[in-house]
């Protein structure tokens, strides 16, 4: 177990903030988790649970503790109709996905890349490509920070939506998080007809791909738009695609014909926030030492140097430009501290 003062978060923020927190505790076991949560008094708050930190944006040292998982282990049990998949919640996402698809386990293959580790996936609904972990999740295992005590919640307890789950809500800072369990399936059956996925594979000259071959083509999408946050400090996605009302759609269609748009259900639609920041000429622009990337507007990143208040001005900017424009209020995705 880790337990460190003072300490730099920059190694655990793909902006690259360098930040710092009055505590740092990681924990490798449930039964450390357990003695975590033992170990924290009022003085040690707020808490902030981190991930990989793939999604957060620091503005400021944080006066509190940061706790993060470094649970590892991939176990598997095979049930009827699939295989039931047992990771750690520090194992890397990516990671797991390598392992299942080297295994022969099915579903998670479009997920494939996304930064991050799992308890965060469970937390966040990770989603690429038309997947979205939920469709996946079959257990969250947590240890109760108030008590100390295991408990675990099935799919719909956890009230899974677009990138938000009750962990997001009002079980908040209530659990730490320690395994999460997939269900996948033994049988391969491929979800090819989202954005270009099949262009990727006809460039290849494969028509039916294998589960391989449908990761190595995601993960050549995903290098060929978004950033490496080794090279380029980022957070994926910065802004959650909108959802909007069918009437405001059908009114923002007849002034722009070509508007890329989404089905949601039969009174909303969803637009994508990357199309109208790109509309408002911010794709390639920078501001100060922050930027929006060159290659998808969505993602805002780090020129080097910026501070986590450069890139928050930025984030206005761009808010109040497609509010004007667009008449859409869109909101961060990441987790501004
Ligand atoms: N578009 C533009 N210009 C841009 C960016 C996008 O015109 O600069 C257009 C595209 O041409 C396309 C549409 O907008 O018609 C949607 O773009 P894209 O397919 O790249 O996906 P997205 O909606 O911008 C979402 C997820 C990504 C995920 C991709 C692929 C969110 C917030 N983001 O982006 O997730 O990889 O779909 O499925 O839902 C993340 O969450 O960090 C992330 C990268």
């Amino acid at each position: 177990m880790k337990d460190l003062r003072n300490y730099s978060l920059a190694q655990h923020n793909t902006f690259g903030i360098d930040a710092k927190c009055s505590r740092f505790i990681e924990f490798s076991s449930v039964a450390e988790a357990k003695e975590t949560v033992k170990n924290i008094s009022d003085e040690d708050m707020p808490l902030l649970l981190l991930g990989g930190g793939s999604n957060l944006l620091l503005t400021k040292d944080f006066n509190g503790t940061v706790l993060h998982s470094a649970i590892k282990g991939i176990s598997s049990t095979f049930i009827d109709g699939g295989v039931l998949v047992r990771c750690g919640s520090g194992e890397t996402w990516d990671d797991v996905v390598a392992h299942c698809v080297a295994h022969g386990w099915y579903g998670t293959e479009n997920l494939s890349l996304i930064p991050g580790e799992v308890g965060a996936s469970a937390v966040q609904n990770i989603g690429a490509y038309g997947a979205e972990v939920k469709d996946i999740i079959y257990k969250v295992e947590a240890v109760e920070i108030a008590t100390g005590k295991s408990c675990y919640f099935t799919n719909e307890q956890c009230e899974y939506a677009y990138r938000k789950s009750r962990f997001k809500e009002d079980w908040k800072n209530k659990y730490l998080i320690t395994h999460v369990t997939y269900k996948l399936s033994l049988v391969f059956n491929p979800h090819l007809d989202y954005g270009n996925i099949r262009a990727e594979l006809d460039k290849e000259g494969i028509s039916d791909p294998t589960a391989a071959e449908l990761r190595n083509a995601i993960i050549k999408i995903r290098d060929a738009k978004l950033p490496d946050p080794k090279v380029e400090g980022n957070a994926g996605s910065f802004f959650m695609n909108p959802l909007v009302s069918k009437d405001k759609f059908n009114e923002l269609l007849k002034k722009y014909p070509q508007m890329p748009h989404y089905d949601v259900d039969d009174t909303h639609e969803k637009i994508p926030a990357g199309w109208m920041i790109d509309q408002c000429g911010w794709k390639g622009k920078t501001l100060g030492r922050a930027g929006v990337h060159s290659k998808q507007a969505l993602v805002l990143v780090n020129k080097g140097g910026a501070t986590g208040n450069d890139i928050v001005a930025l984030c206005d900017r761009i808010r109040s430009d497609v509010e004007k424009k667009f008449g859409i209020d869109i909101h961060p995705e990441v987790n501004i501290i």
